[in-house]
C-alpha cells in the first residue's frame, strides 16, 4: 500500500516550507504545482503533479497512491462549492484517511470566511481531518508588502495600533509535519500564533533595529490604504479583503496569543526578530535585473 502525503499549494509560503521538511526527513510525498512550469520552483528530486483545484481531470494521477493530503485553499478562490468541494469529495473516493487543512484563526467563529466553509465540509466529510487554524504571517511583510518596504522605506498597513500575534510559517510547516506523521491527531483543531502580540510600530522599530536603517510605519487610514493599492493595480475585490483583514487587527481580534505551537512542537515558536534577520535580503534595495524568477513570482502576487 502507498503512503504518499499530497501537498496542495506546493509553491506557496506555507506548502514550500512544508515539502522541505517532509522531504528531508524521508517522507513520501508529491507535491501539487498548477503547471509544470511551476516544478522548477521546487526542490531538486521532488516529485511532483499538475494539480488544479478548478480542473477535475487533473485529480486522478494527483491522488493515485495518496494516503495524507495537505490541503491549501488558494486565496482567489472562495467559491468553496464550486471550487474545493470536488477535491474533498475526490480525496474521499480515493480512500485519503488525514485531511490537514490550512485555516484561519478564528474560523470557528467567523461563518462568513471561506475557512469556515471549508471546514463545514470536512466535519460533515467522511475523512478524518486536523484544522490548523492559523493568525498573521509573518511573511506577509515579506511578501504581499515587501516592496512598499524595500522602496519606501514603510509598512504602509491600515493596522493603527492594534497588535498581532504573528506566526512564522516555518512554525506551521513543522506543526503540519507533525499532524501529518504521528497518530492521533484526527479530528482535532489547533490554533497557531507566535509567542508575542506586536502591532506594527514596534514591528518597525525591530525592522530598524535588525536591518540598520531606519523603517517607519505610517499607519494610513483604511481609506487612503484602499485608494493607494487600487491605484497600484490590485483588483478591487482583493483590496475589500486585505483592507477588512487590516480592520479586525484594529479592532484588537488578532493578538491573541496560543499555547499550541510550543505544546506541539516542544519549544518557543519563532520570533519577529528571528523572521527579520533570517529575510533581511528581502527587503535590500536592488537592481530589478538581479530580481530572480522566484521573487518576482512573490512582486507579482
Ligand atoms: N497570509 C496570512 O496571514 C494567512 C493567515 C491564515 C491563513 N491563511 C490562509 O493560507 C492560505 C494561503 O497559504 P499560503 O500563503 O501558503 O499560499 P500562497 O503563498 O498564497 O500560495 C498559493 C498557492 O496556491 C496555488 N494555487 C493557485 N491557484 C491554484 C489552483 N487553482 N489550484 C491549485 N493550487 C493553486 C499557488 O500555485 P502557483 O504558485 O502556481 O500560483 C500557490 O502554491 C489561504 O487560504 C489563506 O487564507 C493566510
Amino acid at each position: 500500500m502507498s503512503d504518499i502525503i499530497l501537498i496542495t499549494g506546493a509553491t506557496g509560503n506555507v506548502g514550500r516550507e512544508l515539502v522541505s521538511l517532509l522531504h528531508k526527513s524521508g517522507q513520501p510525498i508529491r507535491a501539487a504545482v498548477v503547471s509544470e512550469a511551476e516544478a522548477a520552483s521546487l526542490p531538486p528530486d521532488v516529485p511532483w503533479c499538475v494539480f488544479d483545484f478548478t480542473n477535475p481531470r487533473t485529480f486522478p494521477a494527483a491522488f493515485a497512491g495518496v494516503d495524507r493530503l495537505f490541503l491549501m485553499r488558494p486565496p482567489h478562490l472562495s467559491n468553496i462549492q464550486r471550487d474545493i468541494k470536488p477535491a474533498i469529495e475526490f480525496a474521499a473516493q480515493s480512500n485519503v484517511r488525514q485531511i490537514v487543512f490550512l485555516s484561519l484563526l478564528g474560523a470557528e467563529r467567523n461563518p462568513v470566511v471561506p475557512h469556515a466553509k471549508v471546514e463545514t465540509l470536512l466535519q460533515k466529510g467522511a475523512v478524518p481531518y486536523t484544522l490548523l487554524r492559523c493568525g498573521f504571517f509573518m511573511q506577509n511583510l515579506s511578501t504581499t508588502h515587501r516592496d512598499d518596504i524595500r522602496a519606501a522605506n514603510d509598512i504602509f498597513i491600515p493596522a493603527g495600533m492594534g497588535k498581532t500575534a504573528f506566526i512564522d510559517v516555518r512554525d506551521i510547516a513543522a506543526v503540519a509535519t507533525k499532524v501529518l506523521t504521528e497518530p492521533g491527531h484526527e479530528y482535532k483543531a489547533y490554533a497557531l500564533t507566535g509567542s508575542e502580540a506586536l502591532n506594527y510600530q514596534e514591528v518597525a522599530q525591530l525592522m530598524t533595529a535588525v536591518l540598520k536603517r531606519p523603517i517607519t510605519y505610517s499607519r494610513p487610514s483604511l481609506v487612503r490604504f484602499a485608494w493607494r493599492k487600487w491605484r497600484a493595480g490590485w483588483p478591487a475585490a482583493y483590496v475589500g479583503v486585505v483592507s477588512g483583514i487590516y480592520l479586525t487587527t484594529q479592532l484588537g481580534l488578532a493578538q491573541e496569543i496560543t499555547e499550541d505551537v510550543p505544546a506541539l512542537l516542544g519549544r518557543p515558536p519563532l520570533t519577529m526578530r528571528q523572521f527579520v534577520r533570517d529575510h533581511a535580503a528581502v527587503w535590500e534595495t536592488e537592481p530589478a535585473s538581479s530580481i530572480n524568477a522566484h521573487n518576482m513570482k512573490e512582486v507579482l502576487s
